[in-house]
């Protein structure tokens, strides 16, 4: 697909519902007692992976528009296993959250998942879950996972890496074992999953550092209006912060304080960053935010800041090429088994459309120059994050960019080039 430079992106849009609160909300939707309403669904291949893997499990979805569900919950321990394999195509959350949700379920479940799915961390989620009392089996550490659901006994686990899918997997095992389960995180990664527990019932205790879940006997959502995806709103953000002229607000967008570390940094680094409307959606905090384009200059990320902007680290890049000075990111090697590599996939193609980007070990080091970049070839390798990045690099890049495998943006946006169009057509 062709990315031609635009002279400015302006206008007022919406982006799809939240992928990690609707993937959270179809699955604990599945194992509550009676209807969960859902609005806002973010509609996505990912999120469709989800329902059909709750379907497959017996529960019964209604789809009454593109976004709008009614999970018919079967209760905690209400789930039948399928006598064929779970599909998690790409979803890495799916696969990890789900792992968890059988783990105290009667039943064999094997999960499977595409080839870039199949070559992601899995012993991350076995291992916590096999402490528990489930049969967790891996090859090599990857799926195929095998989860023999058994009588799970509540553990104390401390994360060894910031990751709310772990974190996730083991509170929602939490819910059928004896006791109480806590999970210690040095690092604080998102909270979908505690804020959904605890709005459907369940007994959640929270500290600065650690989150615990009690057994549970019966779980009710009954209704969940999903904020938009902060992340999908970052491509396009980023994308305005970098095109001289532009000025867009993104209305209904989820603000999670876990979630958007790109907004402080962007800040930091000189951009022009409004929220309005402030309003909780979902029990999630949600506003509309305004960009416009700014002069930049470099920053430093390290460590403590990555898991409130794991999945922008991307977009980050973009920034920081437009900014003045160096850019430092480190901490970030979680990067490189996300769907992709992603400190090679972004330094690679990043450079070949005229940055001074070089990889490191554990994330990037730019040097920015307040100018448009060159463009040339961007391959997306398959990951609906670079897709987005190479879009944005395209709109804001002199000559534009020829976005190979442009279709990844399915994987969790599918209309994100509709809406980029509607804010280049000025
Ligand atoms: C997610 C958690 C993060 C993030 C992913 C979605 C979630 O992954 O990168 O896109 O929904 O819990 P990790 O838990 O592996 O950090």
């Amino acid at each position: 697909m062709r990315i031609e430079p635009v002279p400015a992106l302006v206008g007022h849009i919406a982006v799809p519902g939240d992928k990690s609160i609707s993937h959270r909300v179809v699955l604990i939707g599945a194992i509550c007692e009676g209807e969960t309403r859902i609005a806002g669904f973010g509609r996505s291949r990912d999120t469709e992976a989800t329902v059909a893997a709750v379907r497959a499990l017996g529960v019964r979805v209604d789809e009454q528009d593109v976004d709008t569900l009614t999970v018919h919950g079967v209760g905690l321990r209400g789930l039948v296993a399928p006598s064929e394999a779970l599909d998690c195509g790409n979803a890495g959350t799916l696969m990890r959250l789900l792992a968890g949700v059988l783990a105290g379920q009667d039943g064999r479940f094997e999960l499977v998942g595409d080839e870039s799915l199949s070559s992601r961390p899995m012993e991350r989620v076995a291992e916590p879950l096999r402490r528990m009392g489930a049969r967790m089996e891996t090859v090599d550490g990857h799926a195929p996972l095998v989860v023999e659901g058994g009588l799970l006994q509540a553990i104390d686990y401390e994360l060894p890496v910031p990751s709310a899918q772990v974190k996730s997997a083991v509170l929602l095992a939490g819910l059928l074992a004896e006791g109480e389960t806590t999970v210690v995180e040095p690092l604080p990664t998102r909270d979908h999953t505690e804020r959904l527990l605890e709005r459907a019932g369940a007994s959640v205790r929270r500290r600065p550092q650690s989150v615990s879940v009690q057994g549970a006997d019966q779980l009710s959502l009954e209704y969940l209006e999903i904020p938009g995806d902060f992340s999908s709103a970052a491509a396009l953000l980023v994308a305005a912060v970098t095109v001289p002229g532009s000025d867009i607000t993104v209305h209904g967008v989820g603000l999670n304080p876990r979630r958007i570390g790109l907004l402080d940094i962007l800040e930091r680094m000189g951009a022009r960053v409004a929220i309005y409307n402030r309003r909780p959606i979902g029990g999630e905090p949600a506003g509309d935010v305004q960009v416009r384009s700014s002069e930049l200059v470099g920053a430093t990320v390290t460590l403590a800041e990555v898991p409130t902007v794991v999945d922008e680290l991307p977009l980050l890049a973009l920034a920081a090429c437009h900014a003045r000075g160096e850019t430092v990111l480190s901490g970030a090697a979680e990067l490189r088994v996300k769907e992709t590599d992603r400190i090679a996939g972004v330094v690679e193609e990043l450079r070949r459309i005229g940055a001074h980007i070089r990889a490191t070990p554990d994330g990037f080091r730019i040097r920015g120059v307040p100018a448009r970049l060159r463009g040339g070839t961007f391959d997306a390798r398959g990951d609906h994050r670079l897709a987005m990045l190479g879009a944005a690099a395209g709109v804001s890049s002199r000559e534009g960019v020829q976005l190979q495998d442009a279709e990844a943006v399915e994987t969790s946006f599918p209309g994100f080039f509709r809406v980029l169009e509607q804010l280049s057509a000025v």
